[in-house]
Formats: structure tokens, C-alpha cells, sequence
């Protein structure tokens, strides 16, 4: 029930402090590891690579997984947009490891992948809200989300869980493989969560930016560099989906090399700034952006924000920040979408789970 919220959506924002703590909980294991199946845990000690398979928002978080898993654990990760793999198969390793992301576990294109993957036999995760779901029952391992249900068709709280999630296998497969990890992940993520609240609790301010920068805006552009270009997908994303403003993601190096010839006067560029080794870089390409008339919003962490940024979010650990910059993205969507009195938790032409290939 949405109980005094106006929308399903806002409600599920609000909730990722609580999903991200219970997610914690969860796993939190004995003796500072990780409550992961042991049969989970060889799985992802004898891949060679790992296939991340999804679609839209779950894709998104696949590439901010691959982030991690690769940093933190090791092993190269490949993500694929679910409806592309089974035409446009790459070529596998010797040892592949699949894992499908899927909120609802019942998406029609990750499953015909799921199925030709277990005709040639190889190994397959699911990470999923819902344990007894397609997906889930035909792999061999499951993680759960426990995002509780996600009734919005826009994705927010799963998102967050599926990143949170990935960290935690990344985490546990480091372990295991005797890699000493840079931090301590499960602290790391209670202090996200905080951030989380923090965020959640200052919803006035994106109710603002939204008004200002998107109330009548055609089009809008989200740049990053690093994990602040998965992020920008996913922002662009859930504008699109629930407010009907056109919205491109980009890696703030590519503007240059030709979607920069769409920035008018008025434009709005939404910017994320979080990863430090690519702030002076993705500050030059605001300023691109600015030099041609575009309206920046600037989104930056603490530690590296200036005084012109739009909003300032509060510091987490470097490979953790999606988990906290796509919150303040999932509020401007939302606002855009009631401006534009825009049914919000039942976009048109959209369905929650996609059983169709
Ligand atoms: O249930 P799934 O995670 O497999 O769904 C995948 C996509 O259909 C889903 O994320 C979709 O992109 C959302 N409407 C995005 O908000």
C-alpha cells in the first residue's frame, strides 16, 4: 500500500535507506564475511568472465556491477543488453559465469537468453526481488534482492539493491580469492545509506531543479565519465520513461564527437561529478556545453563540489556512488512527470514486467 504517498514511485525512492540496510543485514555473515551460498561462492571462483545479462534499469545497474566486480574481485565482466545477446552472441571464455539482473525475474528477453545458456550447459546466476520467479527457478543460483515489492513501472529501489548487491558478491569473491579489499564493505554501504536518508530528506531542493531546468524543457542531456556515465543512462532512462522528455545519456568525452551539435540555447545538461580522477575533465566538458547556451545542472559529491554546482550530494566510498547519485536523477524524473501531470507510477505504453520478446 502507498499509505499517504501521492505515488508508488516516490514511496520506493524513499525506501532504498531502509532496502540498503535490510540488503546489509542479510548478508552479513559470520566473523565479518558474507551470507552467500558456498555453491554461489565456487561458482564465481571458477569463472573466467563473467556475462552480465539484462534489461534497461537492470542493465544499468549491470554496469555499475562490472565496476565493482572487476575492481574489487578480479574477474573481467562483460554486460549485454538481454535482447542483443542471443543474435549477436559474443564470443565466451572457457569458463563463463552468467548473471542475469532482473527486478521482476519474468523478463521475456533475459529468458531466451537463459535458456540458450543452459542448452550449451554453462553455469547461471539470478539475481532477482522475487526468489520464486522464472528466472530465478530456471538458473542454478539465486540472490535475492529483498527490495520488497516495486510496484512503480519506473525502477528506483530495485536499482539501488541490484548495485548494492553485485558490491556484496564482488566483496565475498575478493574473500575468497584472498584479494585484500581497499574497505570495508558492508561499513561502507551503511554509510551510503545514511547518505541515502540525507538525500531522501532534502527532496524539496530536486523539486526545484526540476522545476526550473525541465518544467518545459524538449530535450536534456545527462553526461559523466567512469561510473557517472552508467549513472547518466539510468537518469536519462527514467526521464524518459515517466516525464516523455526526450533524454540521451552520454560519456562526457563522446559530446564532442557529435551530440554536441544538439546543445541550443536553454538545453539542459545534467552533470555528474563524483569520481575524482575525471573531475577536471568533466568540468571542461560542462564547460563545452555552457559555451554553446546549454542550461548545466551540476551534480557533484562532497570533497569535489564548487561553488556554482546545483546540488551537492553527500561523500561515499568512490566505487559506491551510484547507489547515492542516482537518487537526486530518480527525484528530477518525478518531478518532470508531475509537472507535466503525467501519470507517474503508470507511464503510457509501458508495462512493469516486459513478458514479451
Ligand atoms: O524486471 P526487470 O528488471 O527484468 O525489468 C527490466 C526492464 O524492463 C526495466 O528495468 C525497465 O527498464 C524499467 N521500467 C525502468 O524503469
Amino acid at each position: 500500500e502507498k499509505g499517504t504517498y501521492p505515488h508508488y514511485m516516490l514511496k520506493e525512492i524513499d525506501e532504498q535507506p531502509i532496502v540498503l540496510r535490510k540488503i546489509i543485514q542479510e548478508y552479513q555473515g559470520e566473523k565479518g564475511g558474507f551470507a552467500i551460498d558456498a555453491s554461489i561462492r565456487k561458482a564465481m571462483k571458477n569463472a573466467d568472465r563473467i556475462y552480465i545479462v539484462a534489461a534497461g534499469t537492470s542493465f544499468h545497474a549491470g554496469l555499475a556491477g562490472k565496476v565493482l566486480l572487476e575492481k574489487l574481485a578480479n574477474i573481467p565482466v562483460e554486460v549485454h543488453v538481454a535482447s542483443e545477446f542471443s543474435y549477436n552472441m559474443p564470443l565466451l571464455s572457457e569458463k563463463p559465469l552468467f548473471i542475469f539482473i532482473s527486478q521482476s525475474g519474468e523478463t521475456a528477453d533475459s529468458r531466451a537468453v537463459l535458456v540458450k545458456v543452459k542448452e550449451l550447459g554453462y553455469p547461471a546466476l539470478t539475481i532477482t526481488n522475487v526468489p520464486g520467479s522464472t528466472l530465478s527457478r530456471e538458473a542454478d543460483y539465486t540472490l535475492h534482492l529483498h527490495a520488497g515489492p516495486e510496484i512503480a513501472v519506473a525502477s528506483t529501489k530495485a536499482y539501488t539493491a541490484q548495485i548494492a548487491v553485485l558490491a556484496i558478491l564482488a566483496a565475498d569473491t575478493a574473500n575468497e580469492k584472498g584479494r585484500k579489499l581497499p574497505f570495508d564493505i558492508m561499513q561502507e554501504l551503511a554509510i551510503a545509506a545514511n547518505a541515502m536518508d540525507v538525500l531522501t530528506d532534502h527532496k524539496e531542493e530536486m523539486e526545484k531543479l526540476a522545476k526550473n531546468y525541465l518544467h518545459s524543457a524538449r530535450n536534456a542531456f545527462f553526461i559523466g565519465r567512469g561510473s557517472d556515465y552508467y549513472v547518466s543512462l539510468e537518469g536519462a532512462l527514467k526521464l524518459k520513461e515517466i516525464s516523455y522528455i526526450q533524454a540521451e545519456g552520454f560519456a562526457g568525452g563522446e559530446l564532442k564527437h557529435g551530440t554536441i551539435a544538439l546543445i541550443e540555447k536553454g538545453t539542459p545538461v545534467i552533470a555528474l561529478v563524483t569520481q575524482e580522477h575525471v573531475n577536471y575533465s568533466i568540468r571542461s566538458n560542462v564547460q563545452e556545453v555552457v559555451a554553446r547556451g546549454a542550461n548545466a545542472m551540476v551534480i557533484s559529491m562532497k570533497g569535489l563540489e564548487q561553488t556554482a554546482d546545483s546540488f551537492v550530494i553527500p561523500k561515499v566510498q568512490q566505487l559506491l556512488t551510484p547507489l547515492i547519485s542516482v537518487i537526486p536523477l530518480q527525484l528530477l524524473a518525478y518531478y518532470a512527470a508531475l509537472y507535466r501531470g503525467n501519470d507517474v507510477d503508470k507511464p503510457r505504453n509501458l508495462a512493469k514486467s516486459v513478458t514479451v520478446e
